[in-house]
């Protein structure tokens, strides 16, 4: 049977089952028993914030705040080691769709911002529009639709510059930053930096890319959602909701009792349907994934890539034939020129993963305008441990795999420029 239906069978089911409260187990059928067995235990950063979490492991952390010009109040978190300054460049870190920046501090001392922080470096996690974090407004609200009137290109329009600058004025470090972009952090990413080749190389010093999502032709997981996705939307839109999974408290309550009780056959299930297939995902790390996912997001997000993948463009919103001509003066959306970008460009992409693919990371490699480029599969020559979409984030092995690579290009491959 399809993981989707057994997910919609079972779906029910975690709201009448019991809630106890050890939620993290080393195997995922002593999810079962999780009450009694000595295989699970309490993690206090399931459920948690980001502040609390970043405390918790002896990090120093402040909330910053920029408002976009459209109005969007973005949180961004600095994280830095409590024994020592910093003594290397800011890293800004942008998360991935539905997600939030708590992917970058919820797994102990596995966690990319601690990692990073314990190296010298001072840590910078962004926040887009709509999650978490940055769910407010000077004027609208998460509950009216105005609110959610954006796709992807506005986010890379106002919401990675808005959050970069915010960066390189209160470090002083304006060119000197590195921006690490996981998944939709690293489409943004792109699209930002070749409609604004300048000031993005006055911003940042280098790119590196975790699983991008940039072209995504033949992603055979889209092509498979997409007759549900378009349709879905059309509904959505007819109803006049255009932001969607915004009730995170909620949300994210109702599925971590949902997946204490029904752990192996619903939630592992379905990340390995949706990310790929993963043997590196811990069991343990189940409710973390749970705690920020997902997250505000507007619909136009979901559609804009779908028309990615139909065009095999990595093109600008369609709004169809009539209004393209009236925002961008012509009936296709534009493209984005890609060879436009000449800042260095690492990517790094897994050979599991279900929503790259080697051919189109090849593309984006082959067009970036950077005579600084490499792309690197993760891990690099290691087959056996190929990386599926979520490893990037939770991976047991992610210090071998991927940290050693990532140190590499940021204190050695970045600083030749
Ligand atoms: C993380 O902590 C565990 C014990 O809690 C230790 O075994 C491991 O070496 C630590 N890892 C790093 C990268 O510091
Ligand atoms: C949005 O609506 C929900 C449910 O009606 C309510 O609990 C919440 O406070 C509202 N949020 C805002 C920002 O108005
Ligand atoms: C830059 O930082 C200063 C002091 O930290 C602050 O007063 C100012 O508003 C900031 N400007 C921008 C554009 O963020
Ligand atoms: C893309 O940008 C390059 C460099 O600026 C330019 O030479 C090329 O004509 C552009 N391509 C398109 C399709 O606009």
């Amino acid at each position: 049977m399809d993981a989707t239906v057994v997910f919609l069978i079972i779906f029910p089911l975690g709201v009448i089952c019991v809630n106890f409260k050890n939620n993290a187990c080393s195997n995922f059928p002593y999810y079962y028993i999780a009450a009694f067995s000595d295989h699970c235990s309490y993690n206090p950063d399931v459920l948690s914030t980001v502040p609390a979490m970043v405390e918790r492991h002896g990090y120093n952390v402040k909330r910053h705040s920029t408002t976009t010009d459209d109005g969007y109040i973005l949180t961004v978190f600095r994280v830095t080691s409590k024994n020592k300054e910093p003594t290397k460049s800011p890293v800004f870190i942008q998360h991935g769709i539905t997600l939030n920046s708590a992917n970058w501090v919820d797994i102990s001392n596995r966690s990319l911002a601690f990692r990073l922080a314990d190296e010298g470096y001072d840590v910078w996690l962004g926040n887009i529009r709509g999650t978490t974090y940055s769910n407010k407004h000077k004027s609208l609200n998460v509950n009216m639709s105005e609110y959610w009137n954006f796709n992807l290109d506005t986010m890379a329009q106002k919401d990675i510059p808005s959050q970069l600058k915010l960066v390189a004025n209160e470090t002083g470090k304006a060119g000197h930053i590195f921006y690490i972009g996981y998944s939709m952090g690293a489409t943004v990413a792109f699209m930002y930096a070749s409609e604004y080749p300048e000031e993005s190389q006055k911003l940042i010093q280098g790119l590196v890319a975790l699983a991008p999502v940039v072209y995504l032709n033949g992603i055979r997981k889209i092509e498979l959602v997409k007759p549900l996705i378009l349709s879905v939307i059309k509904f959505l839109s007819v109803k006049n909701v255009k932001g969607l999974f915004y009730h995170e408290t909620y949300i994210h309550t109702y599925l971590n009792r949902f997946c204490k009780n029904v752990a192996q056959i619903g939630c592992a299930q379905l990340l390995n349907w949706i990310f790929g297939k993963s043997v590196q995902f811990q069991p343990e790390d189940l409710l973390l994934l749970f705690s920020s996912f997902p997250t505000g997001t507007s619909i136009y997000e979901f559609e804009q890539y779908v028309q990615i993948a139909q065009s095999k463009n990595f093109q600008k919103f369609d709004y169809g034939k009539e209004k393209n001509v009236e925002i961008y003066g012509q009936s296709e959306p534009p493209t984005y020129n890609l060879s436009k970008i000449k800042l260095p460009v690492r990517l790094l992409y897994g050979e599991e993963d279900s929503l790259t693919s080697q051919e189109n990371v090849d593309r984006l490699y082959k067009e970036v305008g950077s005579t600084n480029k490499e792309k690197y599969p993760t891990p690099v020559n290691n087959k056996n441990e190929a990386y599926n979409h979520i490893d990037f984030i939770y991976s047991k092995y992610l210090e071998k795999n991927l940290y050693e690579k990532l140190f590499e290009i940021l204190d050695s491959q970045f600083q030749e420029n």
